[in-house]
């Protein structure tokens, strides 16, 4: 039998209810913030991600599904979303709409990364953009729409973590004290260590295996310029002034190479190791780099699967989803007709509608309306057909109406109301 690929999931039935909880959150909460949607492609050029993301860290060295096309063309399959908005932001010239641009995006990422719980190769993403402005404050309201998401969700239990990682004009000066710091201790580290020592020094900070070594290290905060500094103490005076709580977490780096200014994650507790499900920043050289003009921008991206682990560990579970409110039930052959003419008038109403569409006695009918979550069923026999009757049956309390069959929807609608 053919199998799904390691770290791929299939989505279905109970778990489906999960994502559509987190979806309509997400809508409901891009709406209340007035983001707007982009749906970019789930392929791109490889060198999009290379320049971007940073040829240096593990996604690009390690973690990219790339290959090349059938024209020679060397693609990826994107392994995160900021990239290809900086990309659509240049090439469809959003800078002629007016700034700051907000925009969320929702869909598949892939990083072939080793599967474990919380970590897929195929995993999926819902992001916000913030493109135009360089105030702290547009960091703010990144960072508070990720916290209205999570307590949309009801999600309390997360906690966000910020740093700063400097930008061009300080970063080189602390990432030489790093190297001055590291350079008598890195032959007794890992080799993740070794390897990043030069191409990628920053990331010793969060190593797992060796964090008593970057527990001793020279904190960011002594080698900020004026400007980063200020940009950092602006956004923890926002935070505290609207009551988000917050701890500085000066070794926070992030793994994306195009972070300036301020860095941010929410960890959830309960999740282990895998605990992140949130992560952010800010970007100002990101969309310069690729070849738009200089727009400072600021986002983050939440791992769904992540979050959905969350709600589970917590016992939230999201309300019963009913495929229909009402199934139409024709007892007989000659009952489609006006099965299927009831149910346009139901749906006239906004009413979504089960057909039966199945042959089964009305036991069986019953069993599955109940099982889809309809309240109440519309049943049609020979009778009904004769005389323009409708049998409506409410199945929570088993009552039963024969009405006419040209009051049938609005008798529907009526009861669903009461209901
Ligand atoms: P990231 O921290 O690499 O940031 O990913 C964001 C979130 O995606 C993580 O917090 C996690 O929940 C989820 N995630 C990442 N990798 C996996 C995986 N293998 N399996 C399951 N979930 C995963 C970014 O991607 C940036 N583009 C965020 C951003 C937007 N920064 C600025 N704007």
């Amino acid at each position: 039998m053919i199998k799904r690929i390691k770290g791929t999931q299939d989505i279905y039935l109970e778990e489906m209810k999960y994502w559509h909880y987190v979806e309509s959150a997400v809508r409901e909460v891009t709406r209340l913030y007035a983001f707007q949607e982009v749906r970019t492609p789930i392929f791109e050029a490889t060198e999009l991600f290379k320049r971007s993301v940073g040829e240096s860290t593990d996604v690009v060295q390690k973690e990219m599904y790339t290959f090349e096309d059938k024209g020679g063309r060397s693609i990826t399959l994107r392994p995160e979303g900021t990239a290809s908005i900086a990309r659509a932001f240049v090439e469809n010239g959003f800078i002629n709409l007016g700034a700051p641009m907000k925009l969320y995006y929702m869909g598949p990422m892939f990083r072939y990364e080793r599967p474990q719980a919380g970590r897929l190769r195929q995993f999926h993403q819902i992001g916000i953009e913030t493109l135009g402005s360089s105030h702290p404050t547009a960091d703010y309201e990144v960072i508070e729409f990720a916290m209205s998401l999570l307590k949309r969700l009801k999600i309390d239990d997360a906690k966000l973590y910020i740093n700063t990682v400097g930008c061009e004009k300080c970063r080189p000066n602390y990432k030489q004290a790093l190297r001055d710091f590291y350079a008598d201790k890195i032959d007794g580290l890992c080799t993740d260590c070794k390897r990043r020592y030069d191409t990628n020094i920053m990331r010793l900070l969060d190593c797992k295996v060796d964090s008593e070594v970057a527990a001793k290290a020279p904190s960011i905060h002594s080698y900020l310029c004026d400007e980063c500094s200020k940009h950092f103490n602006e956004l923890q005076e926002l935070l505290k002034a609207n009551n988000i709580d917050f701890e500085i977490d000066s070794r926070l780096v992030r793994g994306l190479d195009y972070y300036t200014k301020t860095a941010f994650e929410i960890r959830a507790e309960s999740l282990g190791s895998q605990n992140q499900i949130i992560g952010g920043g800010r970007y100002d050289g990101l969309v310069e780099y690729i070849g738009g003009k200089a727009i400072p921008a600021v986002g983050f991206a939440a791992g769904i699967e992540r979050i959905i682990m969350v709600l589970r560990s917590m016992g939230i579970k999201p309300e019963t989803e009913e495929i229909a409110s009402v199934a139409v039930l024709p007892m007989l052959e000659n009952a489609f007709t006006l099965a299927f003419e009831y149910a346009r008038r139901l749906r006239k109403r906004n009413i979504s509608v089960f057909v039966d569409v199945m042959e089964r006695n009305l036991r069986n009918r019953l069993k599955h309306a109940s099982r889809i979550g309809t309240k109440i069923v519309v049943i049609i026999g020979e009778e009904e057909i004769e005389k323009n009757l409708a049998t409506v049956k409410v199945l929570d309390t088993g009552s039963q109406f024969k009405v006419d069959g040209d009051f049938m929807a609005s008798f529907v609608e009526e009861k669903l109301m009461e209901l």
